[in-house]
C-alpha cells in the first residue's frame, strides 16, 4: 500500500456515524480514502477556482481508479454560496448522468463544504458526500457536523438541510497554500473551543498559535484534531441545536453583527474574535463571568493577530441593530451564549441561551 506514511500519521476522530481522519500527507492517497468511506459508481468532485488548480487533479486521478469521476467547479467566495450555484451544480451532475450510486465530494473550504453538502442533501433525495476541507475553518469547524446551505438575500445560511457526511477526510499541508489572512480567521474557531469547553486546550492553543500560523504540521495536527474533537462531541449531544450545541455561537452573535454590518468586509472569523472578546466582556458585566475571562481571551485573539475592536466605521446602534437581524433573536430580546470562565459556559438552565438587554449591549459596544 503506497499509503502507508500517511495514515499512520493520521489521527481519527468518531464523530457519532461518521469518522473525521486528519493527516499530514493525506492528500496523496485521497482517492482511496474517499472510495473507501463512500463506495459510488460515480464520484463527482465540487470545488471551488481557488482550490481547483492546487488540488484538483490528484484527487481526479486518484479516484479514477475507482469508479468513474467529473470535477465540478463553483467560483470561489461567499457571493457564490447561493440557489443560482446549487441550481447550476445540481444540473451539471444531471447532465453527467449521476444517478443514485453518486457520492459528492467536497473539495474546498467552508463554501464549497456547505454548497457540496446541500447539493448532495438534495440531489436525488440525497445521496452521501465526503467532506475534504482545505480551509483551516472547514477543518475545524464547517466540514463537522452536518449543517449544509446557501445564503439569500435575507441572510446567510437561510436555506439548506442537516446532512451529516459519511466522512470527512483533512490533509492539514493543504493549509499552506492557504492566504494567511484566511488561517488566522480559522484559529478564530479553535480559540473559541477552548474558550468553551476546555481551559487546558485554551492554554494549548496559545502555545500552538506562532507554530500552526508558521506551518508547522504536527502542531497544526495537534491542534485540529482537538477542535475536531470538541466540536464532534458537542454536535453529537445536541445534532439539531436545542441546546449544547448553542454553545458554539460563543462570539457569534455579535461576531455576525459586525459581519453584516461591515458588509462582509471583515472575514468571519475576524468578526467572531471581536465578538468573543466583547461577549466575554458583557458576561462579566451582567455577573454571569468570573473577573479576567474577557482579558484572557483578548491576550489569546492578539496572539492570533486577530482584530479585539470594533471596526471604528461601525456605530455601536449599527452593530446593535445587526444583533436583531440574527437568526438566534426571538420574540425581541437577543440571546447569547455566554462564558462562565474559560473553559466553561454559563446558563445551562436557561438552554445556554442568555438574554441580554439593549442598554448593557451598547455598553460594551460603546
Ligand atoms: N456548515 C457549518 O457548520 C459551518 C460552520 C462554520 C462556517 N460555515 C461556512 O463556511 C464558510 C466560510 O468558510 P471558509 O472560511 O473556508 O471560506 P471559503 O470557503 O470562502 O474559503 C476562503 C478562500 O480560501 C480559498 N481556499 C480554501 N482552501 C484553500 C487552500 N488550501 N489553498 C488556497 N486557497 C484556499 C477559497 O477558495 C476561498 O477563496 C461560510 O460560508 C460559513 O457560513 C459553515
Ligand atoms: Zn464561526
Amino acid at each position: 500500500m503506497s499509503s502507508g506514511v500517511a495514515v499512520e500519521a493520521a489521527r481519527v476522530v468518531d464523530a457519532g456515524d461518521y469518522r473525521v481522519t486528519i493527516g499530514a500527507g493525506l492528500r496523496h492517497d485521497l482517492g482511496r480514502l474517499v472510495a473507501a468511506a463512500a463506495p459510488a459508481h460515480h464520484y463527482a468532485v465540487l470545488t471551488d477556482d481557488d482550490v481547483a488548480p492546487h488540488y484538483g487533479a490528484a484527487l481526479q486521478a486518484g479516484l479514477t481508479r475507482h469508479g468513474r469521476v467529473t470535477m465540478h467547479r463553483m467560483r470561489a467566495g461567499e457571493a457564490h454560496k447561493t440557489r443560482e450555484t446549487w441550481a447550476r451544480l445540481t444540473d451539471e451532475l444531471l447532465d453527467a448522468g449521476c444517478g443514485r450510486d453518486t457520492t459528492v465530494v467536497a473539495l474546498g473550504g467552508g463554501v464549497v463544504g456547505d454548497v457540496a453538502g446541500f447539493v448532495a442533501a438534495t440531489y436525488m433525495r440525497g445521496v452521501p458526500v465526503v467532506q475534504c476541507p482545505t480551509s483551516l475553518l472547514a477543518m475545524i469547524d464547517a466540514s463537522v457536523g452536518g449543517k449544509t446551505g446557501v445564503d439569500t438575500a435575507a441572510g446567510k445560511n437561510l436555506v439548506g438541510a442537516f446532512h451529516a457526511p459519511a466522512a470527512v477526510l483533512i490533509d492539514v499541508e493543504t493549509l499552506r497554500t492557504l492566504p494567511a489572512a484566511h488561517l488566522r480567521a480559522g484559529l478564530a474557531e479553535a480559540i473559541k473551543h477552548g474558550a468553551v469547553a476546555d481551559a487546558a486546550y485554551f492554554a494549548r492553543v496559545e502555545a500552538l498559535l506562532p507554530l500552526v500560523l508558521a506551518g508547522e504540521p504536527a502542531a497544526t495536527l495537534e491542534l485540529v484534531a482537538r477542535s475536531v474533537e470538541i466540536k464532534a462531541t458537542i454536535v453529537r449531544a445536541d445534532v439539531r441545536e436545542a441546546g449544547l450545541r448553542k454553545t458554539l455561537n460563543f462570539g457569534h452573535t455579535i461576531g455576525h453583527a459586525i459581519e453584516q454590518a461591515s458588509g462582509y468586509s471583515l472575514l468571519h472569523g475576524e468578526a467572531v474574535a471581536v465578538g468573543m472578546v466583547l461577549e466575554a466582556r458583557l458576561a462579566e458585566r451582567i455577573g454571569v463571568a468570573e473577573r479576567g475571562t474577557a482579558r484572557e481571551i483578548e491576550r489569546v485573539v492578539r496572539a492570533a493577530r486577530l482584530p479585539v475592536a470594533r471596526p471604528e466605521s461601525l456605530g455601536p446602534a449599527a452593530v446593535l441593530a445587526a444583533t436583531r437581524h440574527d437568526k438566534k433573536a426571538r420574540g425581541g430580546a437577543v440571546a447569547y451564549a455566554l462564558p462562565a470562565r474559560v473553559g466553561a459556559m454559563a446558563g445551562a438552565e436557561r438552554d445556554w441561551a442568555i438574554e441580554v438587554g439593549d442598554s448593557l449591549v451598547l455598553e460594551v459596544l460603546a
